[in-house]
């Protein structure tokens, strides 16, 4: 391994654990969370048929409906269009899976930094969940193709996450932000397949995320309104840096590493960036999924769109301009 590739292996940070004493519930819906997430439990290993070839029964990726609106994919042969849908899944499923390891890490530091032991006890279940996920996505991209490595934008954000001491934008970072964006991105990608295992393993493994992002926005409703001004700013900060380089709309913004995939094609990746980002239905699906109906409206409730931010959003069009 290289000097910088074991560099990017780690991230140094210090990290306060509180005691919670107390033994005090702090609120109704962590204590219902918390039993669900007990009730829910699934085993990767069984619950999933693993016995299937992968991408026989049908296609991983439908890639007319992912790529339909495209100039270059109406260009090619049915053999480069398999090749794209299994080299374009694997890469996806690659950022799930270095996604899952980041929510997994950040989640066994919440479970020492959150100051309430109800919040503790629930944050114990969504590590179990996170491992559980790693083990079913490591699993089936092996099966597809191979593992991409993980994408620099997304690394930066999981890398901030975990080097901040403020657990609040731990919460809001990965709660909030990260589990939006893996709902979103596992929702285009259990409508866009049509392979009954990776349907299977999405069904489940949404089904716990939907809790995890209700667990931040609880903990969060509480936490925000009792934050000194500096750091709620902070907090704001964070949120629109983060949605403003994840928005994809131009040649710096969104997950850029997929050229990877187009540059192994032998392929024009810039050409073929730019042609996706104004073209593909996947990309306007998947700003809107996650930014108009799950994030700002979110993000917007917890109060951290306000009004010294909220023109910031406007500008790239994520709000809309006032009347
Ligand atoms: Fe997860
Ligand atoms: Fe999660």
């Amino acid at each position: 391994m290289t000097a910088s590739a074991s560099a990017a292996r780690r991230v140094a940070y210090q990290l306060e654990t509180l005691w919670d004493f107390d033994y005090e519930p702090t609120h109704d819906e962590l204590e219902t969370l918390y039993e669900t997430a007990k009730k829910n439990q699934w085993n990767g290993s069984v619950a999933i048929d693993w016995s299937r070839p992968v991408g026989t029964e049908g296609p991983v990726l439908n890639t007319q409906v992912a790529f339909g609106g495209t100039n270059f994919f109406t260009r090619l042969t049915p053999e480069e269009q398999k090749e794209i849908e299994v080299r374009v899944s694997a890469w996806r499923l690659s950022q799930f899976l270095h996604g899952e390891q980041g929510a997994l890490v950040v989640c066994g530091q919440l479970v020492n930094s959150i100051p309430e032991l109800d919040a503790k006890l629930y944050a114990s279940t969504q590590v179990v969940d996170e491992g559980r996920h790693v083990e079913v996505f490591e699993k089936y991209v092996k099966k597809l193709h191979k593992i991409y490595p993980v994408d620099p934008l997304l690394k930066s954000i999981l890398d901030e996450i975990l080097a901040t001491n403020l657990w609040e934008l731990k919460l809001v970072g990965m709660q909030m932000l990260v589990e939006g964006l893996a709902i979103a991105a596992f929702n285009l990608m259990r409508k866009q397949t049509a392979d009954p295992t990776l349907a299977t393993l999405l069904d489940y493994v949404m089904q716990d995320e939907g809790r995890h992002v209700n667990f931040g926005y609880f903990a969060l409703r509480r936490a925000i309104p009792e934050m000194d001004a500096g750091k709620r700013e902070h907090l704001e900060d964070f949120c629109f840096k983060a949605c403003d380089v994840l928005y994809a709309r131009d040649e710096r913004t969104g997950f850029q590493s997929i050229k990877n995939v187009w540059t192994e094609m032998g392929w024009d990746a810039d050409k073929i960036w730019r042609d996706t980002v104004a073209n593909s239905p996947t990309t306007k699906h998947f700003n809107s999924f996650l930014f108009n109906d799950n994030l700002m409206p979110r993000l917007g409730r917890l109060g951290l769109i306000s009004d010294r931010i909220a023109p910031k959003y406007r500008e790239i069009g994520l709000l809309a301009k006032p009347e």
